[in-house]
């Protein structure tokens, strides 16, 4: 059951969002060669305090902290630790979220270490548009599905392929609501877009194959064929005025 939002809650997205997008933004800074992904879940969980917020992630389902870090091979739900320090050329994927007045925000960001090849600079550039090319098929009226198939289109046009497994998904007063929001699918089917949803669109991209697997931490996503892989996810309105990245980060300008 897809659950409609007012305008007033909405308004409630967009704080938990914003701060969501803060944090995203200072996390961005701190990441370089020499630090761990721990002392990045760590920083996080400072904000977290400054802003009076709560995590979206710690405690759902068991899992330990605030972010999580997804380095190279790895796809979404990388575990932070004090062992896995990022070096020059990694790229890492950040997937944040906080509740706030009972409502969830929730986004993600790939960048990278130091200085990256150029192949992973293009795997980061052409997933965060990618993200982009779906969120313009977002608005009332509109078919879900041409969201995903957009989002297939650019990335496959590239040559990269999207993962199946995991996606993206309704949000509200929960962190996972109906819709889920595959990043692939068929044009023009399924559900169809209203005002007052609220979708988290987030495409992992995969610089090889699609496939992917669990490791025996229970959460670690990693590609199949040891390809690199990235995640960029928004929050995002639908409005009387069309999409509104609730997430939205002040170094976007788009
Ligand atoms: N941020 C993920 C999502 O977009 C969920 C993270 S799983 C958690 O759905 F356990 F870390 F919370
Ligand atoms: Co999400």
């Amino acid at each position: 059951m897809i659950i409609l939002k007012s305008p007033q809650e909405i308004l409630k997205m967009k704080k938990s969002g914003q701060i969501v997008a803060t944090i995203l933004s200072e996390l961005k800074m701190q990441v370089k060669p020499g630090v761990s992904t721990l002392f990045l879940d760590q920083f996080a969980d400072k904000l977290i305090q400054k802003f009076k917020v709560k995590s979206a992630f710690k405690g759902y389902k068991g899992y330990k902290h605030s972010l999580c870090t997804s380095i190279n091979d790895e796809v979404v739900h990388g575990i932070p630790s004090a062992k896995r320090i990022l070096k020059e050329g990694d790229i890492i994927g950040m997937d944040f979220g906080v509740v706030c007045d009972g409502y969830y925000g929730d986004a993600a960001i790939s960048v990278g270490v130091g200085n990256i090849s150029e192949k992973a600079q293009k795997l980061l550039k052409v997933t965060e548009e990618s993200l982009w090319k779906g969120i313009e098929y977002i608005k009332a009226k509109n078919y879900l599905s041409d969201v995903s198939c957009s989002i297939q289109n650019y990335v496959e046009s590239h040559g990269y392929s999207v993962v199946r497994e995991f996606v993206g998904h309704g949000i509200g007063q929960s962190l996972h609501e109906d819709p889920p929001v595959p990043n692939y699918g068929e044009p023009h089917q399924g559900v169809i877009l209203e005002e007052g949803m609220v979708l988290a669109i987030e495409p992992m991209v995969n610089m090889g194959k699609s496939g992917v697997r669990i490791l025996e931490d229970g959460w670690t996503v990693v590609t199949l064929d040891h390809s690199l892989s990235a995640h960029f996810e928004h929050t995002i309105a639908i409005t009387e005025k069309g999409a509104e990245i609730l997430t939205k980060r002040g170094e976007e300008n788009a």
